[in-house]
């Protein structure tokens, strides 16, 4: 196919130890060959390995943890998603802490900047540096992106220019009281599991690409949290909800994205293989790499175009 891509999968500054041993995972099932046997040519771009900076000398910023490790890492992704999405190409990352989107979307944005976020979560992930309780910096990317909340000088090279309805949630059911008050004071759209359930995946999917898609013209950056699924379809991840997203629904989202042609920059964040047992770990890293292959085109048969 004439189809060009790339795969990066960042190590990251989870806090809470393994996440960055999921990328490679999926890897080594095979994800490389499966998308490649779609009609992808591939490019792998490695483990990416930031051995330098570590707990001792990346001491808390106010309250946020191993600040110095997510933004140098969050930094150097977003010049590689950059360059990969200015090429022409769809870069994919396998992550990996989901703050890692940071740096994702900053490179979508920088390549494509009409492009719009649709972000499968349990979370909303949109803790400011004000009002996180956790100081996890995977709860907080979508702020950063947008500038919301008191700087942070460590993060200043984030540029603020995701706009507040270019981005649509779907999967939510995990929302801090601060997280919905932000949500509502800047009016953006999401699609929680309650939606899911009253109007069907098909309906939610069409009504969040109108939000922000309304011409089906806009690049699309899909940023998926493996955790939006139910923890019984993906157990091995750090900070799993019950009440989520079926096997069934979490592929569908991916198959209508790859449906519209529109997809530019792909996210598949927290699988995390040191928090369960074996058969949790290869049940999560093989429904991540399925997934990967649903937004690649896997389901689109041309007998039924
Ligand atoms: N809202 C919580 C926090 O701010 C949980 C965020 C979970 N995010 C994730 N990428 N696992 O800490
Ligand atoms: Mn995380
Ligand atoms: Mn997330
Ligand atoms: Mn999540």
């Amino acid at each position: 196919a004439a189809n060009s891509k790339f795969i990066s999968e960042p190590k990251t500054a989870a806090p809470r130890l393994g996440v960055d041993k999921g990328p490679i995972h999926m890897v080594e099932a095979g994800l490389i060959d499966q998308i490649t046997e779609l009609g992808w040519k591939v490019k792998f771009d490695g483990h990416h390995q930031f051995e330098d900076i570590n707990a001792e000398n990346d001491p808390p910023i106010g309250i946020l943890k191993n600040p110095r490790l997510v933004s140098r890492v969050c930094e150097a992704v977003a010049t590689s998603v950059g360059d990969v999405a200015r090429a022409g190409q769809l870069p994919i990352t396998l992550g990996g802490d989901h703050s890692l989107a940071m740096g994702t979307i900053s490179g979508t944005l920088s390549a494509h900047p009409e492009a719009c976020v649709i972000w499968v979560d349990a979370h909303a992930d949109i803790n400011t540096a004000d009002s996180t309780d956790s100081g996890n910096i995977h709860g907080m990317p979508v702020s950063f992106l947008i500038g919301l909340g008191t700087p942070v000088a460590e993060f200043s090279w984030v540029k603020p220019l995701l706009r507040t309805d270019r981005i649509v949630y779907i999967g939510l059911r995990d929302v801090d009281a601060a997280e919905k008050r932000i949500l509502r004071e800047n009016n953006i759209k999401a699609f929680s599991m309650h939606e899911v359930d009253k109007y069907g995946i098909g309906k939610v999917v069409e009504l969040a690409l109108d939000h922000v898609n309304p011409n089906r013209d806009r690049p699309i950056h899909l940023s998926f949290d493996v955790d939006a699924l139910d923890p019984s379809v993906a157990p091995s991840t750090g900070t799993p909800v019950r009440g989520g997203l079926t096997f069934r629904e979490g592929h569908y989202i991916c198959e209508a994205i790859s449906e519209t042609g529109l997809l530019a920059a792909l996210d598949l964040m927290e699988v995390n293989p040191s928090l369960a047992d074996e058969a949790s770990v290869l049940q999560t890293v093989a429904v991540g790499c399925s997934l990967v292959r649903s937004a690649l085109g896997q389901y689109i048969f041309p007998t039924m175009k």
